[in-house]
């Protein structure tokens, strides 16, 4: 008796179920969703042939300070990267001499105040201090830039998907709304302070352009020519390095793995067929 309940009641919920699938799919299909501008107007980010792709990509340590440039003379006036050290710039190829210089561009905030000025005091970076943060909190972050926070960008390039491609696509995306986005959906009008962008995930962003002529970055003798694609190229590989900056030891030891289990797998045929050598099998 009990198992004629436990099944009936069995069959119930699975009826349940059964029928909220197909009801639900029925509804879906007869009625789809309304279109939004977002899902017609999102665009995936921009292919980019990094010298980093690839499972023997490596990082370009000259684009790198490139990138670094543009970081520290652009992006950083709203941006902080607080999870980087200065001392991690000897990755990018400097030396001690001119981390130690980098750093004196700089200035960490103490808990002191200057008691000539009343105002917080500063001290110049040593190269195991991280890069400050820009402002003091969120609410001083939103009061500089029309209520929008700009996030930090230490790990970015690894918060968003295909990071490297989306930072380039954002910075070079910028344009005029579509008139064919206005017309179909006239309520979606970029509001004023805001910019369309369609490689941003809800189309509209609180950053302004931030890369918008040529030279506007002054790179080394020697350098490609800092146009605003190859400055945001560059920006947004040194961001792949700041939140990644292991990725090339991480793809040298995945082929030396597979290398050995190549090699194991070898050794390993080679013993079973010693060892079944004189038997029948
Ligand atoms: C004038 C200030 C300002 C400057 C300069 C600036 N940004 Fe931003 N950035 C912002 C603000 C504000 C946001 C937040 C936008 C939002 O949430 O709508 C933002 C957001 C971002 C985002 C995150 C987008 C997302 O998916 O959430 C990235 C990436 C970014 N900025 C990269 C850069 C880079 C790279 C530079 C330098 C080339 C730069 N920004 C320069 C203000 C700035």
């Amino acid at each position: 008796m009990v198992r004629l309940i436990a099944a009936l009641v069995g069959i119930f919920f699975s009826g349940m179920l059964l029928y909220s699938f197909g009801s639900g799919a029925v509804a879906y299909i007869s009625e789809p969703p309304a279109p939004t501008a977002e899902h017609e107007f999102h665009l995936h980010p921009k292919e980019v042939e990094w010298s980093f792709n690839g499972p023997f990509g490596h990082y370009d340590r000259k684009q790198l300070q490139r990138g670094f440039q543009v970081f520290s003379e652009v992006c950083s006036a709203c941006h902080s990267l607080r999870l980087v050290a200065f001392r991690d710039l000897k990755d990018l190829g400097y030396n001690e001499a001119e981390i130690k210089a980098i750093a004196k561009n700089w200035k960490i905030k103490t808990p002191d105040v200057d008691p000539k000025t009343g105002e917080a005091s500063t001290r110049p970076p040593v190269p195991a201090d991280k890069f400050p943060l820009v402002f003091a909190n969120d609410v001083a972050a939103r009061a500089a830039n029309n209520n929008a926070v700009p996030p930090d960008l230490s790990l970015m390039a690894k918060a968003r998907h295909e990071g490297s491609d989306y930072i380039y696509s954002l910075i070079t995306g910028y344009q005029e709304q579509p008139a064919k986005l206005l017309k179909e959906f006239p309520d979606s009008k970029t509001p004023d302070g805001l910019h369309y962008n369609p490689y941003f995930a809800n189309l509209n962003l609180a950053m302004p352009p931030p890369l918008t002529a040529e030279g506007q970055v002054t790179y080394d003798k020697g350098q490609p020519k800092p146009t605003v694609d190859q400055m945001a190229q560059d920006v947004s590989a040194f961001l792949t390095w700041a939140a990644e900056p292991k990725m090339e030891a991480r793809k040298s030891a995945g082929i030396a793995v597979i290398f050995f289990l190549l090699v194991a797998t070898v050794l390993a045929y080679m013993s079973y067929q010693t060892i079944w050598a004189d038997k029948k099998h």
